[in-house]
């Protein structure tokens, strides 16, 4: 028996669908559409082609968005003196900086620089911080995009068993946050396994839902995975094969429950829950909702 193929790219699509619909509102209200600043710090090639995704959704949905282009060499103070320029401008909405960042730029000081209300990545400690408390005001975009997938396919959290493979502050810490939150999309229990955990099948087959983001390609296997548990794949590892994920697909199907594709699973949801929050910023943030 295969399992049911979650397909993050056919659910982006409706969403984007309902995005330009209130993007169009906005536009009325405000005098013009939603807008996004896309900052892009050098010539990493990946980001180059990321930074090109979130312009074309961004086309699609009727938001606009505006990129800022830094050299490779760019000093620190430049990048810093563009997002502060970007946070005064009543016409930008969210900003958004393209990790990661060439070496000479500090990351952290970087995410700190962008205004809280702008940040619709949610990096900024701020946001950290409201997730963790259970008072949210962006979601950062891959878990939001994960939850919203669970949810479309009727995929319920409470109580179950949710086993998230990677710890890093994009993917891992705040889907576990999430998931661990009261509330309908919340209320599991929540493991977060990382290179340093010891027996990982062990724990993975305990799973009623697997989270796999660790950046190694193929990673979980069959024997991994219990029978009928959900398998989130949201590695992205571009291989001599092509773009794999970090689950191996063609075995692991046999025996997952419901499993998402790489590509066309969480990718495209995680550009969507980007203007998703984008929207949210110019509405003037959740709390105007
Ligand atoms: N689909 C999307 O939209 C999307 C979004 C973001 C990222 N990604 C992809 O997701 C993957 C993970 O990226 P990330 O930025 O979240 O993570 P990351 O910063 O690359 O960190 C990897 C995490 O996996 C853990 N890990 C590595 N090898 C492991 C192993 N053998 N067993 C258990 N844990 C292991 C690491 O443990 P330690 O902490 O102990 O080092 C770390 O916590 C990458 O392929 C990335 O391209 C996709």
């Amino acid at each position: 028996m295969s399992a049911t193929i979650l397909d993050g790219k056919a659910l982006a699509a409706r969403l984007e669908a309902e995005l330009a619909e209130r993007a169009a509102h906005l536009t009325r209200v405000l005098g013009r559409p939603p807008a996004l600043a896309v900052v892009l710090a050098g010539d990493n090639p990946a980001s180059i082609a990321y930074v090109r995704g979130k312009e074309r959704a961004a086309k699609r949905c009727g938001i606009a968005a505006r990129l800022l282009k830094l050299e490779q060499a760019a000093p620190p103070p430049q990048l810093l003196e563009q997002l502060a320029a970007l946070n005064a401008d009543p016409l930008v909405d969210g900003i958004l900086v393209q990790l990661p960042l060439p070496p000479q730029h500090e990351t952290a000081q970087v995410i700190e620089t962008i205004d809280p209300l702008k940040d619709v990545d949610g990096f900024h400690p701020c946001n950290v911080g409201r997730l963790v408390q259970g008072r949210p005001r962006f979601l950062p975009c891959t878990p939001q995009g994960i939850r919203r997938l669970l949810h479309e396919y009727q995929i319920p959290t409470a109580g179950r068993h949710v086993v998230i493979l990677g710890r890093s502050e994009i993917v891992g810490k705040p889907l576990a946050s999430m998931l661990l939150d009261r509330g309908a999309h919340g209320d599991a229990t929540v493991t977060v396994c990382h290179s340093r955990t010891q027996d990982l099948h062990a724990i993975t087959r305990q799973a009623d839902i697997l989270v796999a983001a660790i950046g190694q390609p193929r990673f979980v296997r069959a024997e991994m995975v219990r029978r009928g548990a959900t398998v989130i794949d949201v590695g992205i590892n571009r291989t001599d094969q092509g773009l794999v994920g970090d689950v191996d697909y063609d075995n692991v199907c046999h025996v997952a429950g419901a499993i998402t594709p790489v590509p066309g699973g969480v990718g495209p949801l995680t550009v969507t829950m980007l203007l998703v929050n984008t929207v949210r910023a110019a509405r003037g943030g959740p709390e105007a909702e």
